[in-house]
């Protein structure tokens, strides 16, 4: 798929403070004259948002909550994400496919060859555009996948996000797992981070909330994507 848009994620473990920083570098790119999409996984479309509460919410097996991300993910790319980019968006996301190796795979333990096969089918950019009420039958050749250009992985000592997320809400699933699991989760994005180098930002969460800001646009600027002028008027 050729387009000229711009595909960033964000990702962490629970209570590493992306979504204020989230926002505002949608507003960066605003002002700098750009439409962006801001969306969120799971999530970002009528059925996929259905998902992620079955997910959050009820008790179920690895492989049932794999199999459900990913069919939230693959309605999300073909109804949000790929049409946005087609159109030369901004897509700022809220966690992808990182998320899933790190929750799913270290968290849970679940097999990473069955999640890399299930990456490859969901974000397939062959057939992806067609007709997404699927009256029209995919391509089956799948050569390239959907992934972003750019992952801002917010990287936090998960005590210290334990810290953070204490008493702010009523847990979900993941948020209520002990510590250990968020450890293999971290450790998890260390691995897909050290697989996908090009295309990681880490960033020390662990900062004050101006300096983790100031780092969020060093990784944009960096790539020419935003002029440097914009870390002034912020
Ligand atoms: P959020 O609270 O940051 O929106 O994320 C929702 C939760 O879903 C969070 O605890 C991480 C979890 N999650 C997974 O386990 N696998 C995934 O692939 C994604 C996208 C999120």
């Amino acid at each position: 798929m050729t387009h000229h848009g711009l595909f960033i994620s964000f990702e962490g473990i629970d209570g590493a403070g992306k979504s204020t920083h989230i926002d505002g570098l949608a507003n960066a790119f605003r002002s700098g004259g750009r439409a962006v999409t801001l969306t969120r996984e799971p999530g970002g479309t009528l059925l996929a948002e259905k998902l992620r509460c079955l997910v959050l919410e009820d008790a179920m097996d690895p492989l049932t909550e794999s199999l459900l991300i990913f069919a939230a993910r693959r309605d999300h790319v073909v109804r949000v994400i790929a049409p946005a980019l087609l159109r030369g968006e901004v897509v700022l996301c809220d966690r992808f496919t990182d998320a899933t190796f790190a929750y799913q795979g270290a968290g849970r333990g679940f097999d990473l060859q069955v999640l890399s096969t299930l990456e490859r089918w969901v974000q397939a950019d062959e057939g992806l555009l067609g007709d997404p009420a699927g009256n029209q039958p995919m391509k089956p050749e799948v050569e390239t996948v959907i992934e972003p250009d750019l992952t801002i992985w917010f990287d936090l000592p998960p005590e210290d996000a334990a810290l953070r997320l204490a008493g702010s809400r009523v847990p979900d699933r993941f948020e209520s797992q002990p510590v250990e699991f968020f450890h293999r989760v971290a450790q998890g994005y260390v691995q897909r981070q050290q697989g996908h180098a090009e295309r990681f930002a880490r960033i020390d969460a662990s900062q004050v909330r101006d300096a983790v800001w100031q780092c969020v646009l060093q990784a944009v600027v960096e790539k020419g994507w935003l002029g440097a002028e914009v870390s002034d008027k912020t």
